[in-house]
């Protein structure tokens, strides 16, 4: 989107990535991405909050100097992974009199994964505050968002928080602000749900200390700017507060559609008695749109045909991304067919055992489900009604 102003002497100068498909070589991004970079040229100072991604490093560079930015004195680097760090080695030969602030462990880190010497640095602690003449950067401390040494940046004098990833979206946009509140709600809970849930104690906490600022823009490092943070800050705690909505989520796979009648029946049962009912077959489905349907439902239950003995490997595989996103979910249970045996249940209970869930009784039946096996499938229906019930008289469904 090329330099947008933020404020009087603030700029964003990082670089949209708007064919990007994939993160991480495993998160779809179905909308691009982008690369936060901004400047702020304070009376005496001028600071370059973090950097692009390797690739696009000639686009922040460019766009430094149409600014005739000059002399940078303060690259502020938050987070070490790359797609915010890896253009430092180069940005610091270019800028030879700027410092890199960050935490101490973040400087560890990058000194891990960069070539940046040791000599570039300026450590700052928790509160710390640096002066550009007329404008103060104070350093919060905001970790595992989703790193361990994660950090933001407030702006004291403009009321901008600047918080990496934090509150970010993966949104190619070239609006600076934003402007469709829904897509980057949505962009934002996925963002949320691929690489912040797992974390969701440390994100209370962070929450918890950003409320003591006064802050009227938060500038995260991926997607636009919000100038309305009341709307994802309630987000955010939405999705990190312990309740769960009447909502039970179906990821499967099925070879040869017993899997996939049981999952139709259990779905209708669901249904029929107003539970919000989310199914994933996992052969076509979006990780990220599966991630998001976790972030709030009360329930999971998995789909699992047995193949060679245990769970197909697809099931293993979104039995797995539950186990390390680790959802707030309640309850956990499996259903499926098998053809002669096997040890598919007691894999996935096995898997996902880490997690606080209860297990409800799974339904496994032989080959294709009869009259007598939908029953159980009912029986299950009415369990999760009971427990989604009672979370509701506890006040924990939303
Ligand atoms: Fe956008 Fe964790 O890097």
């Amino acid at each position: 989107m090329g330099i947008k102003k933020l404020k009087e002497d603030i700029y964003f100068v990082g670089a949209l990535d708007r064919d990007r498909r994939l993160f991480d070589e495993l998160i779809p991004l179905p909308d691009g991405t982008s690369y936060n970079a901004y400047l702020i040229k304070g009376s005496e100072k001028t600071a370059l909050i973090d950097s692009v991604d390797p690739p696009m490093y000639s686009t922040l560079t460019d766009n430094l100097e149409e600014l005739n930015t000059g002399k940078i004195d303060y690259i502020i680097s938050h987070h070490a992974e790359q797609d915010h760090s890896g253009s430092l080695p180069k940005l610091i030969k270019k800028y030879p009199e700027s410092k890199i602030i960050t935490n101490q462990k973040c400087k560890s880190m990058l000194m891990d994964l960069l070539p940046v010497p040791d000599k570039r640095f300026m450590v700052v602690g928790d509160d710390d505050a640096v002066s550009l003449g007329n404008k103060t950067l104070q350093f919060i401390l905001t970790p595992w968002v989703h790193w361990p040494e994660t950090m933001s940046t407030y702006l004291k004098e403009d009321k901008i928080l600047f918080s990496c990833d934090f509150f970010g979206s993966h949104y190619a946009t070239d609006e600076l602000f934003v402007k469709d509140v829904k897509k980057i709600y949505n962009a934002a809970k996925r963002y949320y749900a691929e690489i912040m849930m797992p974390f969701r104690t440390s994100i209370i906490k962070n929450l918890e200390k950003i409320e003591s600022l006064d802050i009227d823009i938060i500038a995260p490092s991926h997607g636009p700017v919000y100038n309305n943070i009341d709307f994802i800050i309630n987000a955010y705690r939405e999705w990190v507060s312990d309740r769960v909505k009447n909502e039970v989520v179906i990821p499967y796979v099925s070879m040869h559609g017993s899997t996939e009648k049981m999952v139709e029946y259990l779905k209708q049962s669901l249904s029929g008695k107003r539970v919000t009912v989310k199914v994933f077959h996992l052969t076509g489905t979006d990780i990220g749109e599966l991630a998001m349907a976790l972030v709030d439902a009360a329930t999971v239950v998995i789909g699992a045909p047995t193949i060679l003995a245990g769970p197909h490997p697809n099931i293993v595989y979104a039995a797995y991304l539950v186990r390390v996103l680790r959802p707030k979910l309640k309850y956990i249970s499996v259903i499926g067919s098998y053809g002669w045996g096997g040890k598919t249940v007691e894999m996935l209970a096995d898997m996902v055992s880490t997690l606080k869930a209860e297990i409800i009784e799974p339904v496994v039946v032989k080959g294709y489900p009869k009259d007598g096996d939908f029953k159980f499938l009912d029986g299950l229906a009415d369990k999760i009604i009971l427990k989604h019930k009672e979370l509701a008289d506890n006040g924990m469904i939303y």
